[in-house]
């Protein structure tokens, strides 16, 4: 419970309107798409400027008060989650558009945009954001940000890192910082902003962004193609990317083929069964292109590869078949999956799949697990479904054991225990199979210098201050 004199305060800052009390609001912004922890935050704020959130987090120092930054709250890692009496900052009101400058392709934009609306603004400029996924219509910009967001196009476009150009943000100690302006070219001493990105709300709370934009693609054709055995997915993703510049090539299993299936109403693509899927998109720019695609899928097939395959014929086929893809994650919350989101080089996937997917098929000898996830990244998602019989707690007991297996074995080929959702709560017990304890000596070093009370977002990514 907040203070009279607290929430006084709070109120002549942001209005009594924007000071959200209720057990509702607290319920509905205390939490991520998460649903292992009960969110208890004391108030949800909701600034109108980026004034409003410096005067919050000065306050918040004064009084020794925990602050969450919070956008759309898609995150999976419970990174924007407030379970204990913090105050959620939420950017929900810093939504507009503040700048667009078309000679440097660049538009500025309130933390809260929701990331669709960026993309529909670029298209309305005749260009192109590039970061996709699912989520889209209901992140926000400052959250992509915050924790990196990367998506469906990653292969051929990067992560949301590579289209920041400029940052304002207050960090944790309340100063207003503007981070690199929209500069291309700034080999002015160390980059700030980079450290802002991924940071989820460690470090400072992300006010506005100056993202950079590009021209927008050719029309793409989308090909699925049902893949004989786990490691061929890699030989024809070799084939594919030597002569083709991909826009994705993602994978699933048989399992989540069957569930987005039936649960959505989508049409398989095809009649004959493979136990994985991948599915990749090119843009067609030429006839030479897709016979180039059509003879490479001719090789995989007499290599004994792919079993079968489909090629878009129009843009709503082409959607359609991203739809098997696009929609498994929704589909599986049905089940309380278990997400690992984790990655290695794509040059030791091969060697990588062989032993995680020897690990799984021993540890998880009684549930079912559902493989999808962004391969031509290095990047898997490994979800582990809950059997109706065990209880949460019980299920998720056992798999935390075999993170820690899995998490020895990402050590060991140099990988990442988290390639994109972000560590938040959920990871953080595994963060030191990916980064060395020097590493988190220095990230511990550097929340002190941004945040010298530790009063943003506690807890995540790494515990205490010591
Ligand atoms: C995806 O690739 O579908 C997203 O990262 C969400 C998920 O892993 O469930
Ligand atoms: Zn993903």
């Amino acid at each position: 419970m907040l203070a009279e004199t607290i929430i006084k305060q709070l109120v002549a800052i942001v209005g009594e309107q924007r000071l959200l009390l209720g057990d509702d609001d607290l319920k509905r912004f205390g939490i991520d798409r998460t649903t292992l922890w009960t969110p208890a935050p004391s108030a949800v704020l909701l600034p109108g400027s980026v004034a409003e959130v410096q005067a919050i987090v000065r306050l918040a120092n004064e009084h020794n008060l925990a602050v969450v930054p919070s956008g759309g709250r898609t995150g999976l890692s419970g990174g924007a989650v407030a379970k204990d009496g913090e105050l959620v900052v939420a950017m929900d009101r810093l939504n507009s558009v503040l700048e667009f400058n078309p000679m440097d392709r660049t538009v500025t934009v309130g933390a809260g945009m929701i990331t669709a609306q960026l993309q529909d603004f670029a298209e309305q400029q005749g260009l192109f954001y590039p970061v996709d996924f699912a989520s889209t219509g209901s992140s926000q910009i400052g959250g992509n940000i915050a924790t990196n967001a990367g998506g469906i196009k990653v292969i051929k476009y990067g992560m949301t890192r590579n289209w920041v150009a400029g940052l304002k943000v207050v960090t944790g100690n309340g100063d207003v910082l503007e981070l690199n302006k929209g500069l291309a070219k700034n080999n002015t001493g160390y980059d700030l902003r980079h450290l802002f990105i991924g940071s989820e709300g460690t470090l400072g709370l992300i006010c506005e962004a100056t993202i950079q934009l590009t021209r927008p693609p050719l029309e793409s054709s989308v090909m699925v193609l049902g893949v004989a055995y786990f490691p061929a997915i890699m030989d024809v993703l070799r084939c594919f990317s030597t002569d083709i510049d991909l826009s994705a090539f993602e994978f699933f299993s048989q399992q989540a083929l069957e569930k987005v299936t039936a649960h959505r109403g989508h049409p398989k693509p095809f009649e004959t069964e493979a136990p994985f899927y991948a599915l990749l998109e090119f843009e067609n720019s030429s006839e030479a292109v897709l016979e180039q695609a059509m003879a490479i899928f001719e090789t995989c097939v007499e290599s004994g590869w792919v079993l079968d395959g489909v090629l878009s014929q129009s843009l709503s086929q082409a959607s359609n078949l991203w739809k098997l893809r696009e929609d498994i994650s929704e589909t599986l919350w049905h089940w309380k999956p278990y997400k690992n989101d984790i990655s290695v080089r794509v040059s030791r996937m091969p060697e990588f799949l062989r032993e995680v997917d020897e690990l799984v098929a021993r540890q998880y000898p009684d549930f079912e697990v559902v493989w999808y996830g962004h391969i031509g990244d290095g990047n898997l998602h490994l979800n582990i479904l809950k059997p109706e019989t065990l209880e949460v707690a019980q299920f998720h007991a056992k798999c935390v054991n075999v993170s820690s297996e899995i998490g020895q074995l990402l050590a060991k080929y140099e990988g990442s225990v988290s390639a994109e959702h972000g560590v938040g709560l959920l990871k953080k017990d595994y963060l030191h199979y990916s980064r060395s304890a020097e590493e988190m000596a220095m990230m511990r070093s550097i929340k002190r210098a941004f945040d010298a009370n530790g009063i943003l977002n506690p807890g995540k990514v790494f515990d205490e201050l010591s």
